[in-house]
């Protein structure tokens, strides 16, 4: 039987009545009674892929199960009368991050003959869970999702804020909507599998967050990598925390990015191209980040942003992580500024990208000059 959970570290985004939990410990997939708070509607469905559902499938589907046995009694158990737990396993990968495959979650849907009384849980990382709850922001415009996320880079970042959304052949995350989540429950002891390129690739988006707001943060991820990169459990879940708290205060001033949240996207635009350009199957997407976020430094740099200093201390940081900081060989910068073109914070055409004044604070410019970001980006390749 799994350990009950030890204290975990609670967390709230605050938005309202669309408010929710995070919780963030270990042995929170045993947690029942906290999943099935989390849970609404007569059916559950479990969107899952093929690697994480023999791992945790099951611990979740067992604590799932309990509702309406001994734990849950009362109001909640008379509500849910006859509640069904459907599983559906995805293929691996970004490159199932797909309509293709959102269509096969609402086919699952169909078959429950759910409406809207039902909620998708996505167990899994960022992938598994911006497909779910894309699918989720969509069945019949909206229905209740769960993140129970499984990697570090979905726990510190993509599970928290109700970005939803799949990738097309043009682009990564073209299509999605805003969708909160009801509760982001992340079991730490998940990330003990998580293969070592993985949770490196984690580390990135970790980074950002001191990279675009917090230099002591940053500083405390320089002291502190050896333990981080241990898996250490108290490093870690704090990291975790503070990952989510900062990301959480910003989702709640600026829910729908129409400012602040986009600093988030620091090293994105770059990063995205260059996913794109390799097919979704080259760099991870925390890898295509560290590049990018190397790439802005050093356009910040160019234009006289920042200090040159600033970019060789991140490209340190990340090396440390054994995280990638240079551009894979073969790619056009022509076509990877072709690609930006089409990310979704440019304004009427003209490129705007997350650039800093050094560690700890970014901003949005509009308007980036194309010739500058074409030298950074040869200068890279
Ligand atoms: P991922 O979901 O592909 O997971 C990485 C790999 O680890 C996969 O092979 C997965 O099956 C495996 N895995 C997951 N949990 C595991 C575990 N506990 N043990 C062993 N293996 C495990 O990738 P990711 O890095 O988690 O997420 C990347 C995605 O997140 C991208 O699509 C990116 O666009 C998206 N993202 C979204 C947001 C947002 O705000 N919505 C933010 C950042 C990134
Ligand atoms: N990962 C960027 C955001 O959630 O806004």
């Amino acid at each position: 039987m799994t350990a009950a959970p030890v204290a975990p570290i609670e967390l709230g985004v605050e938005l309202g009545a669309r408010s929710y939990p995070i919780a963030i410990g270990a042995g929170l997939l045993g947690d029942a009674p906290r999943i099935a708070a989390a849970i609404c509607g007569r059916h559950a469905l479990i969107v899952s892929n093929d690697v994480v559902a023999p791992l945790y499938l099951e611990r979740l589907e067992n604590a799932l199960l309990h509702r309406g046995d001994d734990v849950l009694q009362g109001e909640h158990r008379a509500s849910l009368p006859g509640m069904t737990v459907t599983r559906l396993l995805l293929p691996d990968g970004e490159a199932f991050k797909t309509l293709a495959s959102a269509a096969q979650v609402f086919d699952a849907l169909a078959a429950m003959k759910a409406n809207r009384d039902a909620t998708i849980i996505a167990l899994g990382g960022g992938v598994i869970g911006d497909l779910a709850g894309f699918a989720a922001a969509c069945w019949m415009r909206g229905i209740a999702f769960v993140q129970v996320p499984t990697t570090l880079l979905a726990m510190v970042d993509s599970s928290v804020g109700g970005k939803t959304a799949v990738d097309l052949a043009q682009g990564k995350n073209l299509v999605g909507a805003f969708h909160q989540p009801r509760a982001v429950i992340a079991d730490t002891d998940t990330l003990a599998t998580l293969p070592a390129r993985e949770l490196r690739a984690g580390f990135a988006e970790v980074i950002k967050y001191g990279a675009l707001g917090d230099a002591e943060f940053f500083a405390g991820l320089e002291r502190n990598a050896d333990a981080l990169l241990a898996r250490e459990g108290e490093a870690l879940t704090a990291t975790i925390a503070h990952c989510c708290r900062q990301k959480a205060g910003i989702v709640a001033r600026d829910e729908t990015e129409q400012g602040e949240r986009a600093l988030l996207n620091l090293g994105h635009t770059f990063g995205h191209a260059i996913e794109t350009a390799m097919g979704y199957g080259g760099l991870l997407h925390g890898e295509a980040v560290a590049v990018g976020m190397v790439l802005a430094a050093r356009l910040s740099a160019n234009l006289g942003r920042a200090a040159a200093a600033d970019t060789h201390r991140l490209v340190a940081l990340l090396e440390r992580f054994g995280l990638p900081t240079t551009v894979p060989a073969g790619l056009d910068p022509d076509r990877l500024i072709g690609l930006m073109q089409l990310d979704k914070k440019n304004l009427s055409g003209s490129l705007r990208l997350i650039l800093w004044r050094g560690v700890g604070k970014a901003d949005v410019v509009p308007d980036v000059d194309l010739a500058a970001v074409r030298a950074v980006l040869a200068q890279a390749t």
